[in-house]
């Protein structure tokens, strides 16, 4: 099912979200309204938080492919990297944000098992931006140059 994207301005993308206790056929049906919700936005992430769900998880759909991180939590994150970002809650806008170009985090797949993964470059990004979502942080509060997207 497609899900509604809250808009900036909702105070639930203000929430400093919960983590998910129960991997259940609740939390998956939350994970697969996302995807849906997230291809259908051509999106390259997108958090709970977004769809209303104020709990640790969300989406990375990216050239290296479609991850589900739950509970994620940075081990590291090295450089920096400067370059444009949007956000499916923050409609034809686009800002310039300093992030790592390099992150390790540890997270849980859909069944509460765990994993780590190393992300470079835009992967980075989308993960930083997604984990920000997690504690209600929006990229416009640290975007340069925020701006109107052309598309
Ligand atoms: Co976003």
């Amino acid at each position: 099912m497609v899900l509604d994207i809250l808009q900036i301005g909702d105070p639930v993308l203000r929430e400093k979200c919960s983590p998910v206790k129960k991997f259940d056929k609740e939390l998956w049906k939350l994970l697969d309204d996302m995807k849906e919700t997230l291809k259908k936005a051509e999106g390259a992430g997108l958090a709970a938080p977004q769809v209303g769900v104020p709990l640790r998880a969300v989406a990375v759909d990216v050239e290296e492919g479609y991850f589900e991180l739950i509970n994620p939590i940075f081990v590291w994150q090295k450089g920096e990297q400067s370059g444009p970002e949007g956000c499916l809650s923050v409609r034809g806008k686009v800002g310039d944000v300093i992030r790592p170009s390099k992150v390790k985090v540890i997270f849980q797949d859909r069944n509460g098992d765990k994993y780590s993964l190393v992300a470079r470059d835009f992967f980075a990004r989308a993960v930083c931006h997604e984990l920000d979502h997690l504690d209600g942080v929006l990229y416009t509060d640290k975007a340069q140059r925020l701006r109107d997207s052309e598309d």
